[in-house]
């Protein structure tokens, strides 16, 4: 008998297919559409094996649904979807996608950095608007990046890539991290620095940090309020570890340069948040670790883990 595989997305058949040889493959059918989670309840209740998304909440509530399930992989390097402690209760293993998307996503938190200073988006609207007129000096002039401070919040994988990256642009890397990263210090000269030196002295300030109880809400209103006032903030790891209606407020009284969000408390953002109404805010669609290579990537990495169960053999990603 083979064992019974839940896919909560429509994944590219050519991925899914080969693992039809260890499971019985049943699969939500929409791409583009998270699964309801009355129907996702009821898919889970005789799988072995359950294939998610980091938009499906894998939590105490879906295992009480889940007798028989043993393994969960997730498709996304965070794992703040699913319910560690719950899954160790049960016995149920997990696991993630880390070093496949590092340099990808590590890519477009600098193409926030630059969209932001050089007011990029802002300035293909005005062309596109009609608006250009003329050159003149002071035309949509931003804030400089090269030689500029950026403090990392998070050193992990993804935060020093950005930290090398950085180094490129002959920027000065301050860093906030639960660890010392000795090593990154000597060979690039990284600095470390208390979260409120870091907030105080940034020019760009980059959260990369993982998304849990110790982060929820790490930069409110205070920590907005230490920033330069012609600071940027970037966010490309998860929306609740900044107060977004604190950020809609420090920009709006002109107290930050600009903010660059790939996540959000709430995704997909309403399309009536009033961060959506400053032009200084570049936002994006959750696009962080979204290359072709990448997200192909991601998904082999899930299919390794499910063919080792498959055959009976150890996973290795695991975070439970
Ligand atoms: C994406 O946000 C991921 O965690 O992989």
């Amino acid at each position: 008998m083979k064992k019974k595989l839940f896919i909560t997305r429509k994944f590219p058949a050519q991925i899914v297919e080969p693992l039809r040889e260890y499971y019985d493959i049943s699969q939500w059918d929409e791409e583009e559409m998270v699964i309801p989670r009355d129907k996702l309840l009821a898919a889970v209740a005789d799988c072995e094996v359950l294939w998610v998304t980091l938009a499906d909440q894998v939590n105490e509530e879906l295992l009480s649904h889940a007798p028989n399930l043993k393994l969960v992989t997730n498709l996304a390097v965070g794992y703040n979807n699913i319910d560690v402690q719950a899954l160790r209760k049960r016995g149920v293993m997990a696991t993630n996608t880390p070093g496949v998307l590092t340099n990808t996503t590590a890519d477009l938190v600098m193409g926030l950095l630059l969209a932001t200073a050089r007011r990029i988006p802002e300035s293909e609207r005005y062309l596109r608007e009609g608006k250009w007129k003329s050159w003149y000096p002071m035309q949509l002039v931003g804030k400089d990046v090269s030689g500029a401070t950026i403090g990392i919040i998070g050193m992990g994988r993804i935060g020093q890539a950005v930290a090398r990256r950085a180094k490129g642009f002959d920027m000065k890397v301050l860093y906030n991290n639960r660890r010392r990263r000795h090593e990154a210090e000597e060979m690039y000269g990284f600095q470390y620095a208390s979260l409120e030196e870091l907030l105080k002295q940034s020019d760009f300030v980059v959260i990369m940090t993982p998304y849990n109880n110790d982060t929820e809400g790490l930069i409110g209103a205070e920590e907005l309020a230490l920033m330069k006032d012609d600071a940027v903030i970037i966010n490309a790891s998860r929306g609740g570890i900044i107060d977004e209606l604190a950020l809609y407020d420090t920009l709006k009284e002109g107290k930050l340069w600009a903010a660059g969000l790939d996540v959000f408390e709430q995704e997909p953002i309403a399309m009536d948040h009033p961060l959506l109404t400053l032009s200084n805010v570049v936002a994006l669609p959750h696009i962080g670790s979204a290359s072709l290579e990448t997200r192909t990537a991601m998904l082999m990495l899930n299919v390794k883990e499910l063919t080792a169960y498959g055959q009976g053999k150890a996973v290795t990603n695991r975070i439970d």
